[in-house]
């Protein structure tokens, strides 16, 4: 495995396997790699000649009250994640090679960019869907992947692959979760002792709801009342959203009539977590 700062000399060794009829896959991520970026990794593994991995903690989808100075990084264990892995090329810029000083372009992906996480994180999907776009440009890849745990942001990449003609294959892999279910995410390392197994009624509000969904349940509003009734039931949650919602638009679904996405967001102490599930698939 390459690792490389240099955004000039990532593009010219992407382009070159491209040029030669290899095909290129990429897996952006912000890096404290656990299972679910692996899961990532090794899914485009497979389905690639040349694998570009990513690890950029993006400054542009950060809050200016947000968690970007403690969020966790260790550029050496992930280094020997990626290399067991069999990555062949890992781009780990510096902040003023990915924003040099002068930048100004940003991407606006309008009215999805507000909705679930958009509407408490405001400006966070137009860093994701800024950092993104400058990857696609970057590394060029046939095929990218994300987490379907991160259900907001993959429908804003997918709007921005179709808005702007990224000729992108867009994979997008189950969650992976810990034996109790709480989906995995490297904010999971914030929680205090106590925290972390109250963390755990995320998923298990989105159980109720499938359970609910599965015995016929079709109210996207009853079932978005069972997961804030189950989520408050947990007195360490401090809940922001729990919603049922069209998975492309995001927006909110009366009855279900065919896919449908049950996500949820809640605060434990200074920590917030998102979960969800897809209904009807
Ligand atoms: P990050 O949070 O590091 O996540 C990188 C990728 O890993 C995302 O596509 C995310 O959905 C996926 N992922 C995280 N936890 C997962 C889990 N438990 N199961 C499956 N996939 C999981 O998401 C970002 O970084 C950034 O916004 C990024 C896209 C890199 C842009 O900066």
């Amino acid at each position: 495995m390459i690792t490389l700062a240099s955004t000039a000399r990532t593009q010219a060794r992407a382009l070159e396997e491209r040029a030669a009829g290899r095909s290129v896959g990429l897996v952006p991520t912000m890096g404290a790699l656990h299972d679910g970026h692996l899961s990532l990794v090794r899914a485009a593994r497979l389905d690639n000649e040349f694998l570009v991995v990513s690890l950029f903690v993006n400054p542009a989808q950060f809050g200016p009250a947000e968690d970007l100075n403690r969020y966790p990084r260790s550029l050496e264990p992930d280094r020997r994640k990626l290399e067991t892995e069999g990555v062949d090329l890992l781009y780990a810029p510096p902040v003023e090679e990915m924003y040099p000083s002068g930048y100004q372009t940003y991407i606006d992906v309008e009215d999805l960019a507000q909705r679930l996480d958009g509407a408490s994180r405001p400006g966070h999907f137009r860093g994701v869907a800024t950092v993104v776009a400058k990857l696609f440009n970057i590394v060029q890849p046939h095929r990218a992947y994300f987490g379907q745990k991160d259900a907001a942001q993959v429908a804003v990449i997918r709007r921005l692959i179709e808005d702007l003609n990224f000729p992108v294959e867009l994979v997008v892999c189950p969650i992976v979760r810990e034996p109790d279910g709480l989906a995995m995410s490297s904010r999971n390392a914030y929680l205090k002792p106590a925290e972390r197994p109250a963390a755990a009624i995320l998923y298990r509000s989105l159980e109720a709801a499938r359970a609910r969904y599965d015995a016929g349940e079709r109210s996207g509003p009853a079932l978005a009342q069972l997961l804030r009734d189950t989520v408050s039931s947990e007195p360490q949650a401090g809940l922001d959203y729990a919603v049922v919602v069209n998975p492309d638009s995001l927006l909110p679904l009366t009855t279900i009539r065919s896919r449908a996405l049950a996500a949820v967001a809640a605060r434990f102490g200074d920590t917030r977590l998102i979960d969800n599930v897809l209904l009807g698939e």
